[in-house]
């Protein structure tokens, strides 16, 4: 495994590995260890869009590791290709560092950053999938229920990026996926294609959120505006209409954990309640992005250079 760019491409072997790898370091910082794997090591970090989590966890894993990261904002690199082509970047970049993170709007940038550099490239987050939340998700689904394989996860909501990632996991997990999304927001017909093919009847489609959380383990959702969608706001909104994960919602699945890749829009995909009830796993799934992305550095990028 050299890059790692989406889940689809990866085996349930090489998942569990991280995981496992991930789940190792945790424990060993949470104990006061530490593992200086990166000493001497740089990893370049490209944002084409804004981020909190996604920025500050892979900046912190990469010093709790020994290395250095290097933050290019958007005002930096602008959208990759405009200022200067992506081959070009990533054969620039490789020379200075030994790995190189980015989050774009286009996936195909990630895909010509990665067939031009000879250091991994990670996925930060691209319109078409958000690997690391999904994988950094699994994490948390195997701390608090214990295992991932025979459970069932509900997404409610706009099928994106994150949707996406959630899908391509949940077959290479053995879990259950149903999706409930209004009409024109679901998640592509090639997504759930692949998916069942991969492990058949894996995914589900619906327009109905209460079939959809039916016996769910997890539900979760993600804002109906992703990044670069804001020209829709209002549209959304109002297309959105009955897909919340509200108190109502919940009253059909009042033991499942609930899940949002955050930032959270109260109110709109998730109410303040839900969110801050005792079934919200909210903050274990953004703490666990740096735990996995701990493990995802040190196996792309501890035998480089
Ligand atoms: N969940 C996530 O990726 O958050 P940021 O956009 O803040 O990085
Ligand atoms: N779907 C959201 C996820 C943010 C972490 C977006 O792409 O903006």
């Amino acid at each position: 495994m050299r890059s790692f760019l989406t889940i689809r491409d990866c085996t349930s072997d090489q998942l569990n590995e991280l995981l496992t790898i991930s789940h190792d370091l945790k424990k060993l910082y949470k104990n006061g260890g530490r593992d200086l794997c990166l000493s001497g090591k740089v990893l370049a970090m490209l944002f084409e869009k804004t981020s909190l989590r996604t920025r500050v966890s892979f900046q912190v894993a990469m010093y709790d590791l020994g290395g250095l990261a290097i933050y290019m904002k958007p005002e930096d690199i602008g959208v990759i290709g405009q200022r200067e082509p992506a081959k070009d970047m990533a054969r620039v970049f490789a020379r200075y560092v030994d790995g190189i993170m980015a989050r774009t709007f286009a996936h195909d940038t990630l895909i010509e950053l990665d067939r031009w550099s000879h250091v991994p490239v990670i996925n930060a987050l691209s319109d078409w999938s958000h690997p690391c939340q999904a994988m950094a998700d699994m994490m948390t689904i195997q701390e608090h229920l214990g295992r991932l394989e025979g459970l069932k996860l509900a997404y409610v909501g706009d099928g994106n990026n994150v949707a996406r990632s959630l899908a391509f996991a949940c077959a290479k997990f053995k879990m259950k996926y149903v999706v409930a999304s209004p009409a024109g927001y679901e998640l592509d017909a090639e997504t759930f294609t692949v998916v069942n093919q991969m492990r058949p009847g894996c995914a589900e489609q619906t327009q109905d959120p209460v079939a959809a959380v039916k016996d769910a383990d997890v539900i979760y959702t993600d804002t109906w505006v992703s990044m670069g969608q804001e020209d829709e706001k209002e549209k959304r909104l109002r297309d959105f209409a009955g897909f919340a994960v509200d108190e109502a919602l919940m009253q059909h699945a009042p033991k499942a954990k609930v899940m949002h890749c955050l930032p959270a829009y109260r109110g709109y995909e998730i109410t303040d309640g839900v969110a801050e009830s005792p079934n919200s796993i909210l903050f274990d799934q953004a703490e666990n992005r740096l735990h996995f992305q701990r493990g995802l550095l040190k196996k792309l990028m501890s035998s480089t250079r």
